[in-house]
């Protein structure tokens, strides 16, 4: 499969996150690209087709000419966005989905707290809640007005303003920061709300103290949450950002910057046309 990735990062089961422990690998476990060849017994996609996914975090990525995985994990690739653009979503918009629709059963109507509206989640985090129907607030720093733009009603900044003196009753946080902001975003809830955290286990006794649940979540790969998600993408209700794309030669510096440079939504590898 010829593609286009995303050096975005990913949970796994090594410290750096970077793949398997083992070397070598090959890193970027989302991508867009056009079926080359389908394995035998392997009736839908067929060659020639369009798709995107997230590869499972136990194989190698997408940064690379071909890349061999199974059917099961591959979506129709979002008609209305490029290459480019479709790599941009499975890793940051599954995890999304997965948080408000799998672990929050966000409802129209429900209140949702961002913690981390601006990052490369969070992006998506927001545009689902304002597109499922749900009041958002999300914290963020130098990025207020982009992310009223991208459905928050309400942008707390972080920098400068405590988000407890802002928001209460929410229905859900969904975290994305973690350390001190996860602890503080309890108080926040409503009784029978949910925080839902990307980033470490949270406190099962808070939880319980708050009468909310916590949930730590790890992004799966899903078909029918990525052919949900490209449903979005071609309604114009979900749009990815890139910061920028760069040619496979330059992958070291894209992975750089994800640790080092400020950003506004990912960085995608531009591997072959
Ligand atoms: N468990 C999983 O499956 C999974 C999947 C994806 C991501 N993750 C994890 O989820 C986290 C977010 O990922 P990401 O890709 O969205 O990261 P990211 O692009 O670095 O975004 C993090 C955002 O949080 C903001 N931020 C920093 N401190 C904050 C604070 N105190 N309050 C509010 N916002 C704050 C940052 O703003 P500034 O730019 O202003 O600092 C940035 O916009 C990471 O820890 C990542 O490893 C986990």
């Amino acid at each position: 499969m010829a593609n286009r990735v995303s050096p975005g990062r990913k949970p796994g089961p090594t410290a750096d996150g970077t793949g398997p422990e083992r070397t070598p690998i090959i890193p970027s476990h989302e991508f867009s690209g056009v079926v080359a060849a389908a394995g035998a017994g392997v009736k839908s996609p067929a060659e020639g087709e369009a798709v995107y996914g997230l590869i499972p975090f136990t194989r190698d990525g997408a940064a690379a000419e071909y890349v061999a995985l199974p059917a099961a994990v591959l979506a129709a690739k979002p008609a209305t966005v490029d290459h480019d653009h479709a790599a941009a979503l499975p890793l940051a918009a599954l995890s999304a989905w997965q948080a408000l629709v799998d672990h929050a059963d966000l409802q129209a109507g429900q209140h949702v707290l961002v913690q981390g509206g601006a990052g490369g989640v969070g992006i998506f985090v927001v545009q689902f809640a304002a597109g499922l129907g749900a009041r958002v607030s999300a914290t963020a720093a130098a990025d207020l007005e982009f992310v009223n733009g991208l459905g928050a009603e309400q942008v707390i900044d972080y920098a400068h303003d405590r988000f407890e003196d802002h928001v209460r009753d929410v229905d859900v946080v969904v975290d994305l920061v973690g350390g001190a902001t996860q602890s503080r975003s309890w108080s926040v809830l409503k009784p029978g709300g949910v925080l839902v955290t990307l980033v470490t286990p949270p406190d099962q006794q808070e939880a319980a103290r708050h009468g909310v649940r916590g949930v730590y979540l790890i992004v799966e790969p899903n078909q029918n949450a990525l052919r949900s998600i490209a449903e979005f993408v071609d309604n114009g209700r979900l749009r990815p950002v890139l910061d920028r794309v760069l040619p496979l030669t330059e992958t070291r510096s894209g992975y750089e910057a994800l640790e080092t440079a400020k950003r506004r939504g990912k960085i995608v590898i531009h591997v072959a046309d």
